[in-house]
């Protein structure tokens, strides 16, 4: 942290880059300027509320602070791992039941020797790491043009309510595929390795995509093509940087809110040193997805989850700040093009759970209101299955 003079501030800073109309209100900067209360904007749990927790803990307001970001962070319990060493040779039929298996009951696993060069996985957060380390001045030159769905370099997300409380989290967002839609403007030209490691990953992300959607399909019919197909060509990726920068206040925040996914399928890279940050939702509990060297998260999502009538579930997770560090993590998206109308597939589904939805739907209501645990995905419970009674149960 760089020491300042000066007040510590108490809302967001505004800083705008030379030409442009727009800025943004990096959590970077209040953290560099030496934030000691979280600003209201941020605030998840309220004064009063956290007040009220307090006093009922006989400890000090930080032991008791401590106590329950241990709670946050859940027991002992971890997310699947499978090992992709000979997936398309003598394991494959147990890596399919491996994966079909994860897929149901966690909607979320972490993968090993999945091909993707370890080198390009360190260059890659290694020019993540160099682009957020530069000064904010120089990232403001990427900030997105407000808007649904803006890329280049942001902390607020959505477009709705202004007042609607934010995430301790500030990132970088593009459009990687196909390569029609990427905007270069956003694509940052310092570190001088950035477009050429991110074009690169990628390529390669984009390939494992397509392999593991292919063990998940082939872990419901005998058929490798079958969410590929589904979700059409060609497929879209995008990626975020998500840079979570330390808070003094981690248990009244949400680095990110807790969300499902909103594409078909998500594949997280994250910071190896870095602490706890991304936590599953595994029935009541927040399960931590620690980082582990040269492996993947990898998470199904919405469309998946439309796709295969629930069998597969895109499960909630979200990503809490640490008090001393922070952290980054890098997620892939693959998703269906905007036009692609996603229901469940017929030979996966005799009585249909969700009606249809067109994904430009889907994404602009999730840029619209922000993440909110699994509620979009509920609304397209068809009224006369015995699950939309009530709505409201998760
Ligand atoms: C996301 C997400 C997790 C993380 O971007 O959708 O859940 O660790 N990110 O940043
Ligand atoms: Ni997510």
């Amino acid at each position: 942290m760089v020491a300042v003079r000066g007040p510590a501030p108490t809302a967001p800073i505004r800083i705008v880059a030379p030409g442009r109309e727009w800025g943004v209100e990096p959590v970077e900067l209040l953290v560099e300027r030496g934030v000691e209360k979280v600003p209201s904007t941020y605030r998840r749990v309220s004064v009063e509320e956290e007040e009220e927790l307090m006093a009922l803990n006989d400890n000090s307001i930080a032991a008791a602070a401590e106590v329950e970001e241990e709670d946050r962070i859940g027991s002992g319990m971890d997310i699947p791992l499978i090992d992709l060493k000979e997936w398309d040779e003598s394991h494959r039929e147990e890596i399919v039941s491996k994966v079909r298996e994860a897929c149901e009951e966690w909607g979320f696993f972490r993968i090993v020797n999945h091909g993707v060069d370890v080198h390009l996985m360190q260059r890659m957060m290694q020019v993540a790491k160099e682009f957020i380390g530069l000064p904010i001045e120089e990232k403001a030159a990427y900030v997105g043009r407000p808007g649904m769905i803006s890329q280049g370099y942001g902390s607020k997300y959505t477009i709705g309510a202004e007042d609607a409380v934010r995430d301790w989290r500030d990132y970088l967002f593009l459009w990687l595929q196909p390569e029609e839609v990427r905007d270069y403007a956003y694509w940052p030209s310092k570190p001088e390795a950035f477009r050429e490691t991110m074009d690169q990953y990628s390529r390669e992300v984009q390939e494992l995509a397509r392999k593991v959607l292919g063990l998940m399909s082939e872990g419901l019919a005998q058929r490798t093509g079958l969410l590929e197909e589904a979700i059409g060509e060609p497929p879209y990726q995008k990626v975020l940087i998500n840079y979570y920068p330390a808070c003094p206040q981690p248990q009244v925040v949400d680095g990110f809110h807790q969300h499902s996914d909103i594409g078909a399928l998500t594949m997280v890279l994250q910071e190896d040193e870095a602490p706890v940050g991304l936590q599953v939702r595994y029935h009541n509990h927040w399960v931590p997805a620690r980082p582990l060297p040269a492996s993947f998260v990898v998470n199904v999502a919405d469309q998946v989850e439309i796709l295969t009538n629930g069998r597969y579930k895109s499960i909630e997770h979200r990503v809490v700040p640490n008090r001393h560090r922070s952290r980054l993590s890098i997620p892939v998206f693959y998703d269906a093009a905007p036009d692609v109308m996603i229901s469940p597939v017929k030979e996966l589904a005799q009585i249909p759970i969700y009606k249809q939805v067109k994904f430009d739907d889907h994404e602009h209501a999730f840029y619209e209101y922000g993440a909110n645990g699994k509620n979009m995905v509920q609304s397209y419970i068809l009224s006369n299955h015995p699950l939309a009674q009530p709505l409201s149960a998760s």
